[in-house]
């Protein structure tokens, strides 16, 4: 038997220097997580080999794809789907970014539904399936990723019904009122394509039940609370909340390297409270909230001048995507305008970074920072919230309410995105607690993460895939 994983990425994508490609490591919890436990992953499944499917990042050349294709499967296993400028453009910028993430994150205003961007996505996740047919033995073990393959099920069942597919949603499913504001083919094709995988896992119960609220809702068929049943066929579905790797952030503090890093930027900042956020550019991602949060704290708080430091870290993603780009303009005009308001000659309350951090540069922010603001409007998971209590267990962690994350870390400042001034006076209370105080409070989520890591979540959802009865016959719904 062997093991398939197909994402969108690949855990490396390449990136174009001069003449020649360089792989770096892709960004992002699914992949890392992922890499980090393919070991146990083999080892639960009693799987001979792996293969990870997807798409190397890149507009691949021609001639250059021969090379690209015999590289990674030597490296890494991994089999690249290459797509070409206009696939990017309508699958990845287009259908996948501009009309799922918008819907699947309830900014159903954001949403562009155009018909071209949606048969592009179909002919994407057709090419992902030839590529998986290629190499799928009957007895195998599929396990599909996210947003951007939910018709992937569809496609490999028509074709080999035997094989056990399981799909995993990383980001929320919307309630069944904001799904349905799709156009009837999509919304519909998109669920017949979910619904042929033998196992499908949500980071939450909320996003398990708006699920199967929906399924019911738009092909009225029987279902409980767990499972579906279609044409004599069980459809199981689960809750799997993704985590991290916990030992890796927990221990980073003992690194030497990190260690130095931690007392050169603690001298940098002249030993302010230090307040780190770090997102991808999203605006689920509620930055300009937090942006807006950060200067009613400023106002109301004003003994905190020249005593605090919010560092501001935003991640470049899907450039080119309208939201996206409109989002970047709105952050950098707002935090000039704060600085430009609350800055003297020696201190300004913003250090903003819009850049992607390695490992070495990240851990060492999560040590550093007193508190992480995280003031996401929706997000499936948000893994960093995760990393930060596990790198830092004495730090303040200030967590939206909308976050799957806030399901897990109860103790956290919970907060809403939107209460401005309840964000400001949270800060402040936050950065009033002794780093012993925070120590006593974090200790339940420490513990519930190292017990909850991200093997926990690899193998939960892989044993349970494993119990599952392949479908004999594909699902057509009407
Ligand atoms: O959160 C969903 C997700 O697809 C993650 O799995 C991934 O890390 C992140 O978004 C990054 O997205 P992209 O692949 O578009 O850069």
């Amino acid at each position: 038997m062997k093991l398939i994983i197909a994402s969108n990425r690949l855990p490396v994508y390449a990136v174009k220097e001069g003449d020649s490609l360089i792989f770096k490591q892709s960004p992002g919890g699914l992949v890392q997580g992922l890499s980090a436990s393919i070991g146990t992953i083999l080892e639960i499944t009693e799987s001979k080999d792996y293969f990870w499917i997807g798409w190397p990042g890149e507009t691949i050349e021609e001639v250059n794809q021969e090379r690209v294709y015999e590289y990674l499967l030597k490296t890494l296993n991994a089999i690249p789907v290459f797509l070409s400028k206009e696939e990017m453009e309508k699958f990845y910028l287009g259908f996948c970014n501009s009309t799922l993430w918008p819907i699947f994150h309830s900014f159903p205003s954001f949403a562009k539904f155009k018909r071209d961007e949606f048969e592009r996505y179909i002919e994407v996740n057709k090419k992902f399936a030839e590529t998986a047919l290629k190499i799928l033995d009957d007895d195998d073990l599929l396990w599909i990723h996210d947003y951007h393959l939910m018709l992937l099920p569809s496609f490999i069942k028509k074709e080999k019904p035997n094989v056990l597919v399981g799909f995993f949603l990383h980001i929320p499913f919307p309630p069944y009122e904001i799904f349905k504001l799709m156009p009837k083919n999509m919304r519909e094709t998109i669920l017949e394509g979910v619904l042929n995988a033998d196992l499908i896992g949500f980071h939450t119960y909320q996003y398990q039940q708006n699920f199967i609220k929906t399924v019911r809702s738009i092909f009225s068929i029987e279902h409980d609370i767990k499972n579906i049943y279609i044409d004599g066929r069980r459809i199981r579905t689960d809750v799997f909340p993704i985590s991290i790797d916990f030992d890796k952030y927990n221990k980073a503090e003992e690194l030497p390297e990190i260690k130095k890093r931690v007392a050169e930027l603690k001298n940098l900042s002249h030993n302010s409270k230090v307040v780190l956020s770090i997102d991808r550019l999203d605006y689920s991602k509620g930055i300009v909230n937090r942006l807006f949060a950060v200067e009613r704290f400023l106002e109301k708080y004003p003994e905190f001048h020249k005593n605090v430091l919010f560092i501001v870290v935003v991640v470049p993603s899907r450039i080119g995507v309208e939201k996206y780009n409109e989002t970047k303009e709105y952050i950098d005009s707002l935090i000039g305008k704060i600085n430009g308001r609350f800055s003297t000659i020696d201190w300004s309350p913003i250090q903003y970074l819009f850049k992607n951090l390695p490992f070495e540069e990240l851990v060492p922010l999560y040590i550093l920072g007193d508190a992480l603001l995280v003031t996401s409007l929706a997000d499936g998971m948000n893994l960093v919230s995760k990393e930060y209590i596990a790198a830092n267990p004495k730090g303040a962690l200030i967590l939206s309410e909308l976050t799957g994350a806030a399901e897990d870390l109860r103790r956290a400042f919970i907060i809403n995105p939107n209460d401005i001034e309840g964000i400001a006076d949270t800060l402040k209370e936050a950065l009033s607690l002794s780093k012993d105080e925070l120590f006593e409070r974090n200790k339940i989520m420490v513990e519930y993460l190292k017990k909850n890591d991200i093997k926990k979540w690899t193998t939960s959802f892989l044993e349970e895939l494993s119990q599952c009865t392949p479908t004999k016959k594909p699902i057509y719904l009407d």
